[in-house]
Protein backbone atom coordinates (compact mmCIF):
# COMPACT_ATOMS: atom_id res chain seq x y z
CA UNK A 1 0.00 0.00 0.00
CA UNK A 2 1.32 3.38 -0.93
CA UNK A 3 0.54 6.07 1.96
CA UNK A 4 0.87 10.19 1.28
CA UNK A 5 1.70 11.41 4.10
CA UNK A 6 1.41 14.95 5.02
CA UNK A 7 1.88 15.84 8.63
CA UNK A 8 1.35 19.58 7.42
CA UNK A 9 1.71 22.24 10.66
CA UNK A 10 1.94 22.69 14.42
CA UNK A 11 1.24 18.82 16.17
CA UNK A 12 0.16 17.70 13.02
CA UNK A 13 3.87 16.72 12.53
CA UNK A 14 4.43 15.21 16.44
CA UNK A 15 1.14 13.34 15.93
CA UNK A 16 1.43 11.83 12.25
CA UNK A 17 5.09 10.88 13.38
CA UNK A 18 3.01 8.40 16.02
CA UNK A 19 0.26 7.34 13.88
CA UNK A 20 3.12 6.26 11.09
CA UNK A 21 5.26 4.76 14.26
CA UNK A 22 2.04 2.57 15.08
CA UNK A 23 1.33 1.85 11.24
CA UNK A 24 4.79 0.36 10.72
CA UNK A 25 4.85 -2.35 13.62
CA UNK A 26 1.19 -3.49 13.42
CA UNK A 27 1.18 -3.83 9.83
CA UNK A 28 3.86 -6.16 8.74
CA UNK A 29 1.61 -8.30 11.33
CA UNK A 30 -0.61 -9.06 9.22
CA UNK A 31 1.24 -9.17 6.07
CA UNK A 32 1.07 -5.84 4.62
CA UNK A 33 4.07 -3.86 3.07
CA UNK A 34 3.42 -0.35 3.11
CA UNK A 35 5.31 2.29 1.60
CA UNK A 36 4.62 5.83 2.66
CA UNK A 37 6.50 8.84 1.27
CA UNK A 38 5.80 12.93 3.30
CA UNK A 39 4.57 15.67 1.21
CA UNK A 40 3.82 19.56 2.46
CA UNK A 41 0.56 20.80 2.64
CA UNK A 42 -0.81 24.20 4.38
CA UNK A 43 1.54 26.57 6.03
CA UNK A 44 4.60 24.54 5.90
CA UNK A 45 4.26 24.51 1.80
CA UNK A 46 3.50 27.91 1.67
CA UNK A 47 7.29 28.64 3.67
CA UNK A 48 8.61 26.22 1.39
CA UNK A 49 6.91 26.61 -1.89
CA UNK A 50 4.64 29.42 -1.74
CA UNK A 51 1.41 27.49 -2.26
CA UNK A 52 -0.58 25.91 0.32
CA UNK A 53 -1.15 22.58 -1.89
CA UNK A 54 1.68 22.32 -4.10
CA UNK A 55 1.43 20.53 -7.74
CA UNK A 56 4.29 18.13 -6.20
CA UNK A 57 1.93 17.41 -3.09
CA UNK A 58 -1.00 17.03 -5.61
CA UNK A 59 0.33 14.57 -7.96
CA UNK A 60 2.10 12.21 -5.39
CA UNK A 61 -1.67 12.14 -3.48
CA UNK A 62 -3.38 10.91 -6.48
CA UNK A 63 -0.70 8.66 -7.12
CA UNK A 64 -1.33 6.88 -3.54
CA UNK A 65 -3.81 4.58 -2.38
CA UNK A 66 -4.47 6.69 0.74
CA UNK A 67 -3.31 10.26 2.27
CA UNK A 68 -2.95 10.52 5.56
CA UNK A 69 -3.16 14.47 6.96
CA UNK A 70 -1.76 15.88 10.14
CA UNK A 71 -2.89 19.32 10.43
CA UNK A 72 -3.00 22.51 8.80
CA UNK A 73 -2.92 26.15 9.77
CA UNK A 74 -0.96 28.86 12.15
CA UNK A 75 -1.70 31.81 13.01
CA UNK A 76 2.04 33.29 11.34
CA UNK A 77 -0.43 33.10 8.41
CA UNK A 78 -3.58 34.89 9.46
CA UNK A 79 -3.22 38.07 7.47
CA UNK A 80 -2.34 36.07 4.31
CA UNK A 81 -5.78 36.51 1.69
CA UNK A 82 -8.16 34.26 2.28
CA UNK A 83 -7.64 32.11 -0.98
CA UNK A 84 -3.77 31.76 0.00
CA UNK A 85 -4.44 30.42 3.16
CA UNK A 86 -3.33 26.78 4.96
CA UNK A 87 -6.99 25.83 5.39
CA UNK A 88 -7.57 26.48 1.40
CA UNK A 89 -4.60 23.92 1.12
CA UNK A 90 -7.15 20.91 3.00
CA UNK A 91 -9.63 22.24 0.91
CA UNK A 92 -8.47 21.48 -1.93
CA UNK A 93 -6.62 18.76 -1.07
CA UNK A 94 -10.20 17.19 -0.48
CA UNK A 95 -11.82 18.50 -4.15
CA UNK A 96 -8.56 16.69 -5.51
CA UNK A 97 -9.07 13.30 -3.75
CA UNK A 98 -12.79 13.50 -4.26
CA UNK A 99 -13.89 11.52 -0.90
CA UNK A 100 -17.17 13.51 0.14
CA UNK A 101 -18.25 11.06 2.91
CA UNK A 102 -16.43 12.17 5.93
CA UNK A 103 -16.66 9.87 8.86
CA UNK A 104 -16.34 10.86 12.67
CA UNK A 105 -16.81 8.49 15.20
CA UNK A 106 -17.36 9.68 18.92
CA UNK A 107 -17.81 6.93 21.77
CA UNK A 108 -17.27 7.19 25.57
CA UNK A 109 -14.38 5.26 26.20
CA UNK A 110 -14.76 3.78 29.72
CA UNK A 111 -11.68 4.93 31.56
CA UNK A 112 -12.36 8.28 30.31
CA UNK A 113 -15.64 9.16 31.27
CA UNK A 114 -14.94 10.96 34.30
CA UNK A 115 -12.89 13.33 31.27
CA UNK A 116 -16.18 14.24 29.76
CA UNK A 117 -17.76 17.55 30.38
CA UNK A 118 -21.13 15.89 31.09
CA UNK A 119 -22.41 14.05 34.38
CA UNK A 120 -21.46 10.22 33.73
CA UNK A 121 -25.01 9.29 33.61
CA UNK A 122 -25.68 11.51 30.74
CA UNK A 123 -22.45 10.16 28.85
CA UNK A 124 -22.24 6.74 29.58
CA UNK A 125 -22.82 4.72 26.27
CA UNK A 126 -22.72 7.07 23.85
CA UNK A 127 -20.97 5.42 20.28
CA UNK A 128 -22.23 7.51 17.76
CA UNK A 129 -20.63 8.02 13.83
CA UNK A 130 -20.97 11.20 11.86
CA UNK A 131 -21.31 11.38 8.93
CA UNK A 132 -20.16 14.67 7.06
CA UNK A 133 -21.03 15.61 3.53
CA UNK A 134 -17.19 16.72 2.70
CA UNK A 135 -17.26 18.40 -0.83
CA UNK A 136 -20.39 20.62 -0.90
CA UNK A 137 -22.48 23.27 0.70
CA UNK A 138 -21.01 26.83 2.02
CA UNK A 139 -17.58 25.60 1.52
CA UNK A 140 -17.56 25.19 -1.65
CA UNK A 141 -21.23 26.94 -3.21
CA UNK A 142 -20.61 29.56 -5.96
CA UNK A 143 -20.93 32.65 -6.17
CA UNK A 144 -19.11 33.28 -3.29
CA UNK A 145 -17.01 36.65 -2.50
CA UNK A 146 -16.81 40.07 -0.96
CA UNK A 147 -18.14 43.59 -2.72
CA UNK A 148 -15.86 46.33 -3.93
CA UNK A 149 -15.91 48.49 -0.98
CA UNK A 150 -15.74 45.48 1.73
CA UNK A 151 -18.96 46.26 2.76
CA UNK A 152 -20.93 42.96 2.13
CA UNK A 153 -19.81 39.15 1.93
CA UNK A 154 -21.48 36.50 0.69
CA UNK A 155 -21.34 32.55 0.31
CA UNK A 156 -23.66 30.14 -1.37
CA UNK A 157 -25.77 26.94 0.06
CA UNK A 158 -26.13 24.61 -2.88
CA UNK A 159 -26.82 21.05 -2.93
CA UNK A 160 -27.96 18.66 -5.63
CA UNK A 161 -29.93 15.66 -5.34
CA UNK A 162 -27.04 13.77 -6.37
CA UNK A 163 -24.60 15.02 -3.65
CA UNK A 164 -27.07 14.21 -1.09
CA UNK A 165 -28.29 10.65 -2.55
CA UNK A 166 -24.63 9.26 -2.14
CA UNK A 167 -23.52 10.88 1.05
CA UNK A 168 -27.15 9.61 2.18
CA UNK A 169 -25.83 6.00 0.83
CA UNK A 170 -22.59 5.90 2.83
CA UNK A 171 -24.80 6.24 5.97
CA UNK A 172 -27.38 3.85 5.62
CA UNK A 173 -24.62 1.42 4.62
CA UNK A 174 -23.16 2.42 7.79
CA UNK A 175 -25.76 2.55 10.05
CA UNK A 176 -26.84 -1.13 8.77
CA UNK A 177 -23.11 -2.34 10.20
CA UNK A 178 -23.74 -1.16 13.68
CA UNK A 179 -27.57 -0.47 15.58
CA UNK A 180 -29.06 0.37 12.00
CA UNK A 181 -30.20 3.63 13.11
CA UNK A 182 -30.32 6.72 11.51
CA UNK A 183 -30.54 10.60 12.23
CA UNK A 184 -30.55 13.06 9.66
CA UNK A 185 -29.87 16.66 10.40
CA UNK A 186 -30.91 19.75 8.39
CA UNK A 187 -32.46 23.13 8.63
CA UNK A 188 -35.73 21.82 6.76
CA UNK A 189 -37.96 24.71 8.47
CA UNK A 190 -36.06 27.48 7.21
CA UNK A 191 -33.43 26.04 4.10
CA UNK A 192 -34.23 25.27 0.62
CA UNK A 193 -31.35 23.36 0.45
CA UNK A 194 -32.33 21.72 3.52
CA UNK A 195 -35.81 20.73 2.33
CA UNK A 196 -34.27 18.39 -0.44
CA UNK A 197 -31.94 17.21 1.75
CA UNK A 198 -34.97 15.95 3.68
CA UNK A 199 -36.94 14.21 0.89
CA UNK A 200 -34.21 13.15 -0.68
CA UNK A 201 -32.62 11.15 2.36
CA UNK A 202 -36.41 10.08 2.91
CA UNK A 203 -36.81 8.87 -0.62
CA UNK A 204 -33.12 6.75 -0.02
CA UNK A 205 -34.51 5.37 3.01
CA UNK A 206 -36.94 3.05 0.82
CA UNK A 207 -33.83 0.97 0.11
CA UNK A 208 -32.79 0.62 3.17
CA UNK A 209 -36.00 -0.60 5.23
CA UNK A 210 -34.07 -2.57 8.01
CA UNK A 211 -32.61 1.10 9.05
CA UNK A 212 -34.46 3.28 10.91
CA UNK A 213 -34.67 7.46 9.85
CA UNK A 214 -35.04 9.45 12.15
CA UNK A 215 -34.58 13.67 10.51
CA UNK A 216 -33.48 16.65 13.80
CA UNK A 217 -33.48 20.24 13.26
CA UNK A 218 -29.81 20.87 13.43
CA UNK A 219 -29.89 23.49 16.61
CA UNK A 220 -32.11 20.41 18.13
CA UNK A 221 -29.69 17.78 17.33
CA UNK A 222 -26.38 20.52 18.86
CA UNK A 223 -29.26 20.26 22.21
CA UNK A 224 -29.47 16.55 21.93
CA UNK A 225 -25.67 15.94 21.89
CA UNK A 226 -25.69 17.47 25.14
CA UNK A 227 -28.82 16.37 26.87
CA UNK A 228 -29.09 12.95 25.63
CA UNK A 229 -26.17 11.94 23.09
CA UNK A 230 -26.50 8.31 23.75
CA UNK A 231 -29.76 8.39 21.56
CA UNK A 232 -27.63 8.34 18.62
CA UNK A 233 -25.76 5.76 16.31
CA UNK A 234 -25.36 7.75 13.19
CA UNK A 235 -25.67 11.11 12.16
CA UNK A 236 -25.68 12.01 8.33
CA UNK A 237 -25.51 15.91 7.77
CA UNK A 238 -23.97 18.56 5.73
CA UNK A 239 -20.96 20.33 5.52
CA UNK A 240 -21.00 23.16 7.80
CA UNK A 241 -23.41 21.06 9.89
CA UNK A 242 -21.27 18.54 10.19
CA UNK A 243 -18.30 20.68 11.27
CA UNK A 244 -19.63 22.03 14.13
CA UNK A 245 -21.44 18.98 15.19
CA UNK A 246 -18.34 16.76 14.58
CA UNK A 247 -16.75 19.02 17.07
CA UNK A 248 -19.43 19.28 19.95
CA UNK A 249 -19.40 15.06 19.41
CA UNK A 250 -15.96 15.31 19.86
CA UNK A 251 -15.93 17.54 23.00
CA UNK A 252 -17.78 15.16 24.87
CA UNK A 253 -15.63 12.37 24.88
CA UNK A 254 -12.93 14.38 26.98
CA UNK A 255 -10.54 15.84 24.65
CA UNK A 256 -10.37 16.94 20.57
CA UNK A 257 -7.21 14.94 20.88
CA UNK A 258 -9.03 12.01 20.89
CA UNK A 259 -11.04 11.83 17.29
CA UNK A 260 -10.30 10.56 14.40
CA UNK A 261 -11.86 10.15 10.47
CA UNK A 262 -11.48 8.58 7.98
CA UNK A 263 -12.99 10.40 4.13
CA UNK A 264 -14.14 7.37 1.93
CA UNK A 265 -16.38 7.72 -1.68
CA UNK A 266 -13.77 9.28 -3.91
CA UNK A 267 -10.64 8.29 -5.73
CA UNK A 268 -8.13 8.49 -2.77
CA UNK A 269 -9.35 7.61 0.78
CA UNK A 270 -8.48 10.77 3.15
CA UNK A 271 -7.37 9.83 6.79
CA UNK A 272 -6.88 12.46 9.63
CA UNK A 273 -7.73 13.49 12.91
CA UNK A 274 -10.47 15.74 13.89
CA UNK A 275 -8.45 18.41 15.74
CA UNK A 276 -6.18 20.93 14.30
CA UNK A 277 -3.12 22.10 14.67
CA UNK A 278 -2.91 23.80 18.17
CA UNK A 279 -0.24 26.02 17.68
CA UNK A 280 0.08 26.59 21.23
CA UNK A 281 1.21 23.33 22.08
CA UNK A 282 3.32 22.38 19.07
CA UNK A 283 6.75 21.19 19.08
CA UNK A 284 6.65 20.25 22.80
CA UNK A 285 5.99 16.58 22.36
CA UNK A 286 2.37 17.19 24.70
CA UNK A 287 -0.08 16.59 21.86
CA UNK A 288 -2.51 13.70 22.31
CA UNK A 289 -1.32 11.65 18.91
CA UNK A 290 -4.57 9.11 19.68
CA UNK A 291 -6.65 10.96 17.04
CA UNK A 292 -3.93 10.89 14.51
CA UNK A 293 -3.25 6.83 15.55
CA UNK A 294 -6.90 5.80 15.32
CA UNK A 295 -7.09 7.26 11.90
CA UNK A 296 -4.43 5.06 10.87
CA UNK A 297 -6.98 2.33 12.65
CA UNK A 298 -9.09 3.76 10.14
CA UNK A 299 -6.73 3.56 7.22
CA UNK A 300 -6.58 0.01 7.99
CA UNK A 301 -10.12 -0.56 8.27
CA UNK A 302 -10.73 0.97 5.31
CA UNK A 303 -9.00 1.35 2.47
CA UNK A 304 -6.66 -1.67 3.59
CA UNK A 305 -9.78 -3.37 4.38
CA UNK A 306 -7.96 -5.32 7.04
CA UNK A 307 -10.37 -5.48 10.10
CA UNK A 308 -8.43 -7.71 12.20
CA UNK A 309 -5.07 -4.78 12.10
CA UNK A 310 -7.50 -1.62 12.62
CA UNK A 311 -8.45 -4.13 15.80
CA UNK A 312 -5.43 -4.28 16.99
CA UNK A 313 -5.05 -0.20 16.95
CA UNK A 314 -8.29 0.54 18.55
CA UNK A 315 -7.60 -1.96 21.23
CA UNK A 316 -4.40 -0.95 21.83
CA UNK A 317 -5.45 2.48 22.66
CA UNK A 318 -8.20 1.24 24.86
CA UNK A 319 -5.46 -0.62 26.83
CA UNK A 320 -3.44 2.27 26.95
CA UNK A 321 -5.72 4.45 28.48
CA UNK A 322 -7.22 1.56 30.49
CA UNK A 323 -4.12 0.88 32.24
CA UNK A 324 -4.22 5.03 32.98
CA UNK A 325 -1.70 6.34 30.83
CA UNK A 326 -2.35 9.76 30.07
CA UNK A 327 -1.62 13.16 27.02
CA UNK A 328 -1.67 16.02 29.20
CA UNK A 329 -4.90 17.25 27.65
CA UNK A 330 -7.46 14.14 29.53
CA UNK A 331 -4.74 14.17 32.58
CA UNK A 332 -6.56 15.04 35.82
CA UNK A 333 -4.25 17.28 37.73
CA UNK A 334 -3.32 14.59 40.38
CA UNK A 335 -2.53 12.58 37.27
CA UNK A 336 1.30 12.44 35.80
CA UNK A 337 0.95 12.35 32.09
CA UNK A 338 3.20 10.59 29.22
CA UNK A 339 4.71 12.86 26.17
CA UNK A 340 3.55 12.46 22.82
CA UNK A 341 6.47 10.10 21.98
CA UNK A 342 5.96 7.75 24.80
CA UNK A 343 1.99 7.46 23.97
CA UNK A 344 2.84 6.55 19.92
CA UNK A 345 5.56 4.30 21.36
CA UNK A 346 3.05 2.07 24.05
CA UNK A 347 0.22 1.91 21.66
CA UNK A 348 2.56 0.42 18.91
CA UNK A 349 3.72 -2.03 21.92
CA UNK A 350 0.41 -2.87 22.86
CA UNK A 351 -0.81 -3.04 19.11
CA UNK A 352 1.82 -5.42 18.25
CA UNK A 353 0.94 -7.88 21.12
CA UNK A 354 -2.64 -7.79 20.24
CA UNK A 355 -1.81 -8.65 17.02
CA UNK A 356 0.35 -11.53 18.09
CA UNK A 357 -1.88 -12.65 20.56
CA UNK A 358 -4.68 -13.15 17.74
CA UNK A 359 -6.69 -11.92 20.00
CA UNK A 360 -7.21 -8.91 17.40
CA UNK A 361 -8.83 -11.32 15.18
CA UNK A 362 -12.14 -12.17 17.53
CA UNK A 363 -12.73 -8.69 18.47
CA UNK A 364 -15.89 -6.98 16.99
C1 LIG B 1 -12.20 20.24 10.08
C2 LIG B 1 -11.58 21.62 10.07
C3 LIG B 1 -11.57 22.15 8.65
C4 LIG B 1 -13.01 22.21 8.16
C5 LIG B 1 -10.87 23.50 8.46
C6 LIG B 1 -9.46 23.49 9.00
C7 LIG B 1 -10.89 23.96 7.03
O1 LIG B 1 -12.27 22.45 10.94
O2 LIG B 1 -11.66 19.33 9.42
O3 LIG B 1 -13.22 20.04 10.74
O4 LIG B 1 -13.72 23.20 8.45
O5 LIG B 1 -13.45 21.29 7.48
MN1 LIG C 1 -13.83 21.45 12.11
Amino acid sequence: MKICTLAGDGVGIEVTREALRVLNAVAPQFGLEIETTDHLIGGAAITAIGDPYPEETRAACVKSDAVLLGAVGSPEYDDLPPNQRPEIGLLRLRQSLGGFANLRPARAFPALIGSSPLREDVFRGTDMMIVRELLGGLYFGEPRGVNDDNSEAFNTMRYSVAEIERVARVAFETARIRSKKLTSVDKANVLETSRLWRQTVTKVAEDYPDVTLDHLFVDACAMHLVTNPSRFDVIVTENLFGDILSDEAAVLTGSLGMLASATIGGQIDLYEPVHGSAPDIAGKNIANPLGAIASAAMLLRYTAKNEPAAVAIDKAIEKFLDEGHRTVDIAKISETSVSTSDAGEIVAKFAVEFAQSGQARHAV
